[in-house]
């Protein structure tokens, strides 16, 4: 048979909770916010003037949309139809960030695809359907493994990628990662947005926020050990602007995560055979967002008597503040992911 004479183009696709991004064989690489929105009503689609939005667009016109964050339930476990419908849209805009035309023909898309690690082993072929039509062939790849890959860290190392929904771990033995070598927990950056909202309600029951400002204070602010400096917000009380102190708050929030972590990496750490077993403490390699939080990854490894570097493979964070790219490396950082 005769192969298309379209171009093809090859991309690497990583579906995160919170952000989404794509880098293609021609060059082009992108970050989304991971939204996607229908107008509500017909007056929201006279406004929008689109059938859906995406990304930024998408939250910023939140009170006009049905809003959905579809890795949040998408893939994970059987989403709703609404949410598969999203990670669709999502994959769609992402591709045509990075399409082309070539005389009138858009070119042929491969795409590989990074899922979390427990998505990858439970819910990959309804994932797969759900991309079917969207891309021309698919291939789907652990999160946790991507980062291995790309750092070419491939033997005795253990890949923790702590994002919004999920931390994943990946234990890197030489081989593919079968299923045991991987392992996904839920402590990550949303249930730390959580634990913070309910501990700055439990002592400002009369502040007003969102979880828009909650996660915006944690990405300027977040800390775990003791603190450098006071952690002050500006929030509204009974309509007036007021300064509150939150700084205990944020460190208990950040601090909730590291037990699990730390446990979860034992864990891993000990069915590996005893003779590698210092080698891959001595090669931890931390990832995604919420490494990012001031004294994290020093945490983490300082339980196991391991050592760690962090991949500045984090994505662009916050829209104000310091978890700016250049903050993002620290340790020993090959590589960068899409802006
Ligand atoms: N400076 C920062 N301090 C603390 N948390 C941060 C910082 N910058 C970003 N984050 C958090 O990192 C998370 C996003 O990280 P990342 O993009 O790796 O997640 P994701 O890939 O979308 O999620 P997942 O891998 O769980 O699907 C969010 O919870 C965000 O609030
Ligand atoms: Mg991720």
């Amino acid at each position: 048979m005769i192969e298309d004479s379209r171009d093809i183009i090859y991309v690497g696709i990583d579906l995160g909770t919170s952000r989404s991004s794509i880098s293609a064989s021609n060059g082009k690489r992108h970050v989304v916010d991971s939204y996607v929105g229908w107008p509500v009503d017909v007056d929201a689609r006279e406004l929008i003037k689109k059938p859906v939005l995406v990304g930024r667009d998408a939250l910023d016109n939140r009170p006009l949309l049905d809003l959905r964050r579809p890795l949040e339930h998408g893939t994970r476990k059987e989403g709703s139809e609404k949410d598969q419908e999203a990670v669709r849209e999502l994959v769609r805009h992402l591709i045509s960030l990075v399409e082309t035309e070539e005389r009138g023909k858009k070119s042929k898309v491969r795409a590989v695809v990074g899922v979390p690690a427990e998505t990858f082993r439970v819910n990959r072929h309804n994932l797969r359907n759900t991309m079917a039509g969207v891309a021309d062939s698919v291939m789907m790849v652990s999160q946790p493994c991507a980062v291995a890959y790309g750092l070419e860290a491939l033997l005795h190392c253990l890949v923790i990628d702590i994002g919004a929904g999920t931390a994943d771990f990946c234990v890197m033995r030489g081989r593919y990662p079968t299923e045991e070598d991987q392992q996904t927990i839920p402590n990550a950056g949303d249930s730390i947005d959580e634990q913070l909202t309910k501990l700055i309600r439990e002592r400002h029951p009369d502040a007003q926020f969102s979880i828009h400002m909650i996660r915006e204070w944690k990405e300027q602010h977040s800390f775990v050990g003791e603190p450098k400096n006071r952690v002050i917000v500006t929030v509204p009380i009974m309509g007036k602007a007021a300064e509150i102190d939150i700084t205990q708050e944020m460190r208990s929030a950040c601090e909730s995560i590291l037990g699990p972590i730390c446990e979860t990496l034992t864990g891993l750490l000990m069915k590996v055979e005893p003779e590698y077993r210092s080698k891959m403490r001595n090669n931890v390699i931390v990832a995604g967002g919420t490494s990012l939080i001031s004294g994290l990854p020093q945490a983490i490894t300082k339980s196991p008597g391991c050592a760690c570097r962090t991949w500045c493979g984090a994505p662009v964070a916050s829209r104000k503040g310091r978890s700016q790219r250049g903050r993002t490396c620290r340790g020993s950082c090959p590589t960068r992911r899409a802006a």
